[in-house]
């Protein structure tokens, strides 16, 4: 259902890699909301994945750009507000990647120049992109930014492996950059904390199947997919949360308030 929440709002939509990319979804529920964008992502994913299909579905260009090279940032958000005709109002950081979880590198035996890329990849990618905006004065007053995490920021689920420390640097990212995006043109910042999702990324991790169906028992309303996701982040770049800022928000059936469940306690005692 379309409430038009964003009619005549413009972003960028960082990491549609496939249909089951958290950001393709978002994409698809912005262009039902009336929002215009530009989508993104590493040149090398244009030959992985078939984020061209969703240019067409969403009438969006496409501007490759690796999210660790400022130069690719500047020229992204200087051509975006070109098509678009003017600043932004909402920007999507949807990016994560580990070399260390990809090749099975145990946390306790990291490759310590994988470990370097993955936070360039996953965190400070999220620093680059706002100073960029930052210092180009790309956002409109009051716009919004959301960047995707993971509550192993918080809690220790050991086969996150370095995706961990990389989510704990992004969401303080978030915090810091969102003071000052604030008080520069009251533009918001806020994390969002995922439930365990299946894409691309997220089954990458090892013993995924196990994590999600975990997740899934335990949390009261279930895990939230990517769909939820797309929903929440709506809410997030529409007038309706103009002053929710700095914010690490989960969108994850109840799981991080959990101790444990009945289902969960129910397979501990079976016979
Ligand atoms: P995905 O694999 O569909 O998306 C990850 C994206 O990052 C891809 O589009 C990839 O091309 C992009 N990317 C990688 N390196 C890049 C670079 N150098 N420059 C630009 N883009 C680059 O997977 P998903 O799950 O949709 O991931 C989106 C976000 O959600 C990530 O931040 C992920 O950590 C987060 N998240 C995912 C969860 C899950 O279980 N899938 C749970 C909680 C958070």
């Amino acid at each position: 259902m379309s409430y038009n929440l964003l009619k005549g709002k413009k972003g960028i939509i960082f990491g549609a890699l496939d249909q089951n990319s958290i950001a393709w979804k978002t994409a698809e529920r912005v262009h039902e909301e009336g929002g215009q964008f530009v989508l993104t992502n590493a040149p090398i994913a244009m030959r992985m994945g078939n984020i061209k299909t969703l240019a067409e579905q969403t009438g969006s260009e496409i501007i490759p750009a690796d999210a660790t090279k400022t130069e690719d940032l500047e020229n992204l958000i200087e051509k975006a507000q070109e098509i678009l005709g003017g600043q932004l109002d909402f920007v999507l950081h949807s990016i994560g990647m580990s070399i260390n979880v990809r090749k099975g590198k145990h946390y306790t035996e990291q490759n310590h120049e994988w470990t370097h890329k993955g936070l360039d990849v996953s965190a400070m990618s999220f620093h680059r992109v706002m100073q960029v905006l930052y210092q180009k004065d790309a956002m409109n007053e009051w716009g919004s930014i959301v960047a995707l995490t993971y509550m192993a920021a918080q809690r220790v689920f050991p086969d996150y492996n370095d995706m961990a420390d990389n989510k704990a640097f992004l969401e303080s990212i978030a915090r810091s950059f969102g003071y000052h995006f604030g008080k520069k043109k009251n533009v918001r910042v806020n994390t969002i904390s995922q439930s365990p999702t299946p894409t691309t990324a997220g089954k990458g991790v090892k013993g995924f199947d196990g994590f999600i169906a975990y997740a899934d028992k335990m949390s009261p309303l279930g895990n939230a997919t990517a769909q939820d996701c797309a929903d929440y982040t709506i809410t997030l770049f529409s007038d309706l949360t103009k002053r929710v800022t700095l914010q690490n928000l989960y969108n994850d059936g109840g799981f991080s308030n959990m101790g444990v469940s009945e289902e969960i306690i129910n397979k501990f005692t079976e016979e």
